[in-house]
């Protein structure tokens, strides 16, 4: 185990409050507590994770299915299911939930855990969407590819963080002027992220303007999204009137040729525009040309583009929240303070002096962590504990985390429920980025080749930021209601 780790780990033995990091790391047992039987059942074959499925999707939703489970089992760690399963799917739906901060964190631990082909649980979408490829985030610690081809994601994004900035404020203006447009003809206007988006990291991580290519440019971002949406579909919990998605959507995979016509052509705009960078992959990380373009598409297409879609919004939701006020007063000045009136003039330095912004942007990745589901594959036999429970976990067994309730730890977080903007604020508030863990890390930890943490664990808050801090360099107050923009006051 890492010394990150053993930092990130080492409060856990029983305590409710955060510990120093010099204490025994959290894989350590507590001699004292005897190995309980690991409770919950998978039910009878078939009608078990059948009952499962539709208590998951359809009659308890995801956080009631996993919150009854706790009561009914009186632990954080049980037996169950998790779809998809029957009747088409070859998946197998047992798993073991871990749902405190101490269980989840052994699946950070890459000696004890394996991560082959587990982003999205024992279903795997067909390689089929990514050229044939299994890409990084499908890829073990323990497979040589996944160094090459983490240290490539790495590099992605050193290079692009010259032109990060200046690409972001560029769109964000675009993205900002059409609002105001569309607040001049209307009482609401939804934000134009996916254009946004497909833009900002176009440029970045391929080096490319989308409008160097009329179709891509004008398609871009539905085709991705597309792409994304078929081959999740099957793990997607959605609000449509059910048992219509029980039947069409969540019984088997959608095949990948409807939407082969829109990623060859995203590959081809790759081909064409990437040059630079499939040769870059091929001589600094050895990767071949197929290797480079798919890596580079998921990446882009599946990590960024797919991240960002889910947390952008619920940050601008978070801003609208009841419960803060006063909170766009505190950031502005904050942002002003720091950062001044002009975009033109954010930098990293700038934005990292902005504590309660990054506060307020690491308080919404706690309470609605964009990726919720993550999971791990026990590479041995080992103990697994959690506060007063030691249980056995076997060779093979699928651990799974779900992120909303593990985030709303009482042992870790005080009023766990609540959107506390400054939490994160001050030394106490620093201490507990141990603990955050959207990235499949703790937040205070290093993503590398050794280990599954996102390769942008930094940027990703640090773009919130810039995000905010563009914000309230332009206007004085924005208002928003369910996620869409009803006004803005200009500075
Ligand atoms: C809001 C945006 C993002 C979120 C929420 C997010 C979240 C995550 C999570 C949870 C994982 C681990 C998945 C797992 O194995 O269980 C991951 C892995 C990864 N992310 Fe991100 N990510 C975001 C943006 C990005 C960006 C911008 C990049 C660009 C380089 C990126 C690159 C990666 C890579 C390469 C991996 C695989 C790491 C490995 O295999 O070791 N992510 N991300």
């Amino acid at each position: 185990m890492s010394c990150a780790m053993m930092a990130t780990t080492g409060f856990f033995m029983s305590s409710a409050t955060p510990r120093s990091s010099s204490q025994a790391p959290i894989t350590t047992p507590q001699t004292s507590v005897p190995v309980r039987t690991i409770p919950g059942s998978y039910g009878f074959p078939v009608l078990g994770p059948l009952s499962d499925r539709l208590d998951y999707y359809w009659f308890q939703g995801q956080e009631a299915f996993f919150k009854t489970r706790i009561e009914k089992n009186k632990s954080t760690v049980f037996r169950t299911n998790v779809p998809p399963s029957f009747p088409f799917f070859l998946a197998n739906p047992n798993v073991v939930a871990v749902l405190d901060v101490k269980s989840f964190s052994h699946m950070f631990d890459m000696e004890i855990v394996e991560k082959q082909d587990v982003l999205v649980g024992d279903f795997m979408p067909s390689v089929s969407y990514t050229g044939g490829l299994r890409v990084c985030a499908y890829l073990d610690t323990s497979e040589p590819s996944h160094t090459k081809v983490k240290n490539f994601a790495m590099d992605l994004l050193k290079r692009g963080s010259s032109l990060w900035i200046p690409t972001l404020v560029s769109r964000l203006n675009t993205m900002w002027d059409s609002i105001e447009d569309d607040l001049s003809k209307s009482t609401s206007a939804s934000l134009p992220l996916p254009q946004f988006l497909f833009s900002f990291l176009t440029r970045c991580f391929i080096g490319a303007e989308t409008s160097t290519s009329p179709e891509i440019d004008a398609n871009g971002a539905d085709m991705m999204q597309r792409w994304l949406f078929l081959q999740l579909l099957p793990t997607v919990p959605l609000n449509i009137l059910q048992p219509l998605p029980e039947i069409f959507i969540h019984s088997f995979a959608y095949p990948f040729f409807l939407v082969q016509g829109d990623y060859n052509k995203l590959v081809q705009f790759v081909e064409t525009q990437g040059q630079e960078l499939i040769q870059r992959a091929e001589t600094e990380f050895n990767l071949t040309p197929q290797e480079a373009i798919h890596n580079v598409l998921f990446i882009l297409g599946f990590n960024a583009f797919g991240g960002f879609s889910i947390f952008f919004p619920s940050l601008v939701s978070a801003l609208e929240s009841q419960t803060t006020k006063g909170l766009q007063e505190k950031l502005r000045e904050e942002v002003r303070q720091h950062c001044g009136t002009d975009p033109s003039k954010l930098t990293f330095e700038s934005v990292k002096k902005l504590e309660l912004v990054q506060s307020f942007v690491y308080e919404t990745l706690r309470m609605n962590p964009p990726v919720p589901m993550q999971y791990a594959r026990a590479r041995k036999d080992f103990e697994l504990s959690s506060y007063e429970q030691v249980f056995e976990i076997k060779k093979g067994e699928l651990l799974c985390g779900y992120q909303p309730l593990v985030m709303k730890d009482a042992r870790v977080y005080e009023n766990p429920e609540e959107f506390v903007p400054e939490r994160f604020v001050g030394e106490k508030g620093k201490e507990l980025l141990n603990y955050l863990f959207w990235s499949n890390g703790p937040q205070s930890g290093t993503s590398k080749v050794g280990n599954k943490q996102c390769a942008a664990k930094d940027f990703v808050p640090l773009t919130a930021t810039l995000f905010i801090a563009y914000l309230f360099q332009r206007y004085d107050s924005v208002s928003i209601s369910s996620g869409s923009i009803t006004g803005v006051v200009k500075a």
